[in-house]
């Protein structure tokens, strides 16, 4: 059975993720505005990415006798002065990210929940490659600084995310 403390921490946790999935989806519905096609479908693959997580929280606290508590998600910026301030918030968000993530296992870890801990070793994991996509997206797109060719063909790139 799973503790008051880390069933509302966990729960806490959903409404995390899906803010994040509803962020992405934001962020494609602005690069679909200014036609980054590329980028746009990059970001639903995350925002149903972000969905998939909530869900897997969603998961754990049921299967360990828990109760799920839904709680309003917040509404989520809606524009960005470019491409590269685009992917530079979405580094600062998965930082963010990260950081709750650390949180709920030092809470795992104190409360001697070893279930919670191994199942959130699955998103620690995550959290490094999430972390590392934005960054070489960004570090991309910093190369490419103001040349609109070089971003129309890096957004061609970056919609191939899951045709392979
Ligand atoms: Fe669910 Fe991008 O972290």
């Amino acid at each position: 059975m799973i503790s008051k403390k880390m069933q509302a921490a966990l729960n806490k946790q959903i409404n995390a993720e899906l803010y994040s999935s509803y962020l992405y989806l934001s962020m494609a519905a602005w690069a679909q505005g200014k036609n980054l096609a590329g980028i746009a479908s990059w970001m639903e693959i995350q925002a149903k990415e972000e969905y998939g997580h909530g869900m897997k929280f969603y998961g754990h606290i049921q299967e360990r006798g828990g109760a799920v508590t839904l709680e309003a998600i917040a509404k989520p910026t809606a524009s960005w002065k470019s491409a590269l301030e685009l992917f530079k918030a979405v580094a600062v968000h998965e930082a963010h990210v990260t950081s709750l993530i650390h949180g709920l296992m030092d809470l795992a870890v104190a409360e001697k929940d070893y279930a919670s801990a191994e199942f959130l070793n699955w998103f620690v994991k995550e959290q490094v490659e999430e972390e590392a996509n934005a960054a070489l997206i960004v570090a991309k797109l910093e190369m490419v600084g103001d040349s609109k060719s070089g971003l129309l063909m890096l957004d061609g790139k970056i919609g191939k995310r899951g045709q392979s």
